[in-house]
């Protein structure tokens, strides 16, 4: 079969195509025949071992998938060859046959197509666990989304106006803005690529609260960080929760006077840690995301769709921070 691999660390272009013998799935495990891989930005820090995890070498990024299930693992009950299934890799999915421990695996109803089972559990798993678990989203509050054309700030914008909030969608361009809108934002601001100085911190601060209003942001969801988060911090209102979800632009330093000034939290989310402690809820997370896809409620924006030969150029397109919506890699 063909497979992706990082043999050492570095950028994207440094990964080759490469044949292996397909994997067999061990008990538990189920092996699947891949269709469609979700690209994520934490494929771009995987393979230059700056992520959270790091996998042995040589291995394959790609950490979501959509595939059929194709041999079962000893003691997998629920699911037959046959099935379409969506499944949580962290790494490995950019291969023709992957296995997959059967209790990452989500059944995908006929009416969600691969292209959307493979994106939808990263971002909007994301975005879900942020809003509501670490944000407390309630109806009627006011969310700030930074970075909101990405992939997660995309689903995030989507989401909150679900849940009922009013939506304020930061991003770099005016193109990113319109496809923020596009996903229901309320208003949007435009940002500066930066670095930012202080003047333009403070220029993307005002922008920021003539959009908020007087009250101020309930919830803000980082996903840029750098010189974005403490204009965005300077907005909040009181009580307010600000929701460290990613940082492509930098590690921000924030003054720890800001917190106390606006009453308000800094909470870290982190999807792939709730997932692990939490699996039960996770699975019921998934299926209402399927559900909800299924309905035409969520509709992930697909930026471009690449073959596996080209996984590469996949995982690059983020870096150039030119995506809008999600990158996904056929099989
Ligand atoms: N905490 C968690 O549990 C969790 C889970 C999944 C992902 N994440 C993190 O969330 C972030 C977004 O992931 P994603 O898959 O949605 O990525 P994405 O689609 O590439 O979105 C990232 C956004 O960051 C902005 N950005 C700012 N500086 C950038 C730079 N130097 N290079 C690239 N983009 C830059 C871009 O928007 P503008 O150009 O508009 O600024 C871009 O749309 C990543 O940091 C990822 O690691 C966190």
């Amino acid at each position: 079969m063909k497979i992706l691999l990082s043999e050492n660390p570095g950028g994207p272009e440094r990964l080759t195509l490469a044949t292996r013998p397909q994997p067999e799935p061990g008990p538990g495990e189920i092996r699947i025949s891949v269709r469609c891989v979700g690209i994520n930005y934490p494929d771009t820090l995987i393979i230059e071992d700056r992520y959270q995890f790091r996998p042995e070498r040589p291995f394959a990024p790609g950490a979501e998938l959509c595939g059929v299930v194709e041999t079962l693992g000893d003691g997998v009950t629920g699911f037959a060859p046959g099935d379409r299934v969506m499944a949580l890799t962290v790494w490995g999915a950019l291969a023709e046959k992957v296995c997959v421990p059967a209790a990452q695996c989500h059944p995908v109803p006929d009416a969600v197509s691969d292209a959307d089972a493979a994106s939808l559990q990263m971002t909007y798993g994301t975005a879900l666990h942020a809003l509501e678990e670490r944000g407390g989203l309630r109806p009627g509050e006011t969310v700030v989304v930074l970075g909101a054309a990405g992939g997660v700030g995309m689903a995030t914008v989507e989401l909150a106006k679900l849940l009922g909030a009013r939506v304020v969608a930061a991003a770099s361009s005016a193109e990113k803005c319109a496809a923020a809108r596009a996903c229901g934002s309320d208003a949007t601001v435009i940002y500066p690529r930066g670095p930012l100085d202080r003047t333009a911190q403070k220029a993307f601060a005002g922008a920021l609260r003539e959009a908020i209003g007087p009250e101020g942001a309930d919830i803000v969801v980082d996903i840029v960080g750098g010189d974005y988060s403490e204009p965005a911090l300077r907005c909040m209102g009181f009580g307010g929760r600000f929701l460290i979800v990613g940082f492509p632009a930098g590690i921000a330093r924030i003054p720890a006077n800001l917190p106390l000034l606006k009453s308000c939290d800094i909470r870290g989310v982190f999807w792939g840690a709730a997932v692990e402690r939490a699996p039960e809820a996770n699975r019921r997370a998934m299926a209402r995301l399927l559900e909800l896809c299924a309905e035409g409620k969520i509709r992930p924006r697909i930026h471009a769709t690449y073959p596996l030969t080209e996984g590469a150029r996949a995982i690059a397109a983020l870096n150039e921070r030119t995506v809008m919506g999600k990158v996904l890699v056929t099989v």
